[in-house]
């Protein structure tokens, strides 16, 4: 029986691929080799969900799972809804929209009850809401919300009060002087909430002409690397001579504090970030990284494994408030992020995010 699933699951997953490949263009040569290596490097799954059994099927379709953070809600994601007596099969997309695509028409064609999906690209993922709609399939927008669609949930973190936090947490340190802001994905809906976040704490002080924001950059696909690059910029730019930095989120702090430490500076400058990766808790330990934002991903796992079953059971699910996503008011449930600095490391140690042996490890070991 698994072979013969195996065998369907083989052929949704080849016929597109034929089509893409009658018709190939530039374009259509990079895509396809970039599905070809997802292959081989198992970011598509061919193991299949068991269509005879009964039990409530959730499609989780994940951007990627380039940061620490989507490990964590792709293992939690998974207990989660298993715990509840549902199954789940998960699909990573590494960062390409068109894997994504047929990653998604993969799990509709598999009979998931629920589509669970962290879009890569805000707005091209409507694509993917549009074809599960047709199949009566119920959405949820997991972490970033996909906009111009229908989605039936969105549930994440409150991701404005992330930037608010980083914002606060940075100004205390630094009333006045040359900032430099580090954006993520513009691709990626939470970015712009980040940086709206971020805003509107610096903005009184850029009036009152005490804050400079002289250089503020997205980072394409939230790479450090691109991260490195924007903050040699920066610092070229501004004869290095930078007060503070603000980066959305820890990956791209990471690549600033590269840049700084490659000048001598990792430490003498304050940087923010996001996530709460044990890399930038270390960092935080070490005094390179001022801050982080602790964003409770098991909560977020828990919550959002609950309401796909209860849509998956017919079950209204009517969320905390609305949010406009450019086509309608979706349902949403916002969580709270908690800041993180020196002082109270220990609230995640407790939440046993990180354990205590894994942030003051000694670097190397
Ligand atoms: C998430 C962040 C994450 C970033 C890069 C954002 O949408 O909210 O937690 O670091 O994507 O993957």
């Amino acid at each position: 029986m698994k072979h013969y699933l195996k065998s369907i699951t083989l052929v949704i997953l080849i016929l597109p691929l034929f089509m893409l490949l009658s018709c190939e263009t530039e374009k259509d040569v990079d895509v396809n080799s970039e599905i070809r290596e997802a292959e081989e490097s198992e970011h598509i799954a061919i193991e299949s969900i068991d269509t005879t059994s009964d039990k409530i099927k959730i499609g989780f379709s994940m951007d990627t799972l380039e940061e620490e953070r989507w490990l964590k809600d792709r293992d939690m994601f998974k207990e989660a809804v298993e715990a509840l007596g549902a199954e789940v099969e998960i699909l990573a997309a590494n960062g390409n929209d068109a894997i994504q695509i047929l990653h998604a028409e993969t799990l509709i064609d598999q009979g998931v009850d629920v589509l669970v999906v962290v879009p890569y690209n805000a707005e091209s993922t409507a694509a993917i809401v549009d074809k599960a709609r047709l199949s009566d399939i119920k959405v949820i927008s997991y972490d970033r919300l996909v906009k111009n669609a229908d989605v039936d949930l969105y549930i994440s973190f409150d991701n404005e009060q992330v930037g608010e936090m980083q914002a606060r947490a940075i100004t205390e340190l630094v009333p006045k002087g040359k900032y430099v802001y580090i954006g993520g994905a513009d691709t990626d809906n939470n970015a712009h909430l980040f940086k709206k976040g971020v805003f509107n704490i610096l903005q009184p002080f850029i009036d009152q002409g005490d804050i400079t924001v002289v250089y503020d950059q997205w980072t394409k696909d939230w790479t450090p690397l691109n991260a490195f690059k924007n903050m040699e910029e920066a610092l070229i730019a501004n004869n290095y001579e930078i007060d503070a930095v603000i980066a959305a989120n820890d990956a791209t702090a990471g690549g600033v504090i590269e840049a700084l430490d490659a000048l001598g500076l990792a430490g003498e400058i304050p940087v923010a970030g996001q996530d709460a990766e044990l890399a930038a808790v270390q960092r935080i330990v070490d005094g390179t990284q001022t801050m982080t934002v602790y964003k409770p991903i098991k909560t977020l796992t828990d919550t959002a494994a609950a309401l796909a079953v209860e849509l998956a059971k017919g079950e209204l699910v009517i969320g905390d408030r609305t949010i406009n996503n450019g086509k309608y008011e979706v349902p949403s449930i916002l969580l709270e992020p908690i800041a993180i600095t020196k002082k109270n490391i220990d609230t995640i140690i407790a939440d046993g995010f990180h354990s205590k042996e894994d942030i003051y490890r000694q670097k190397g070991n």
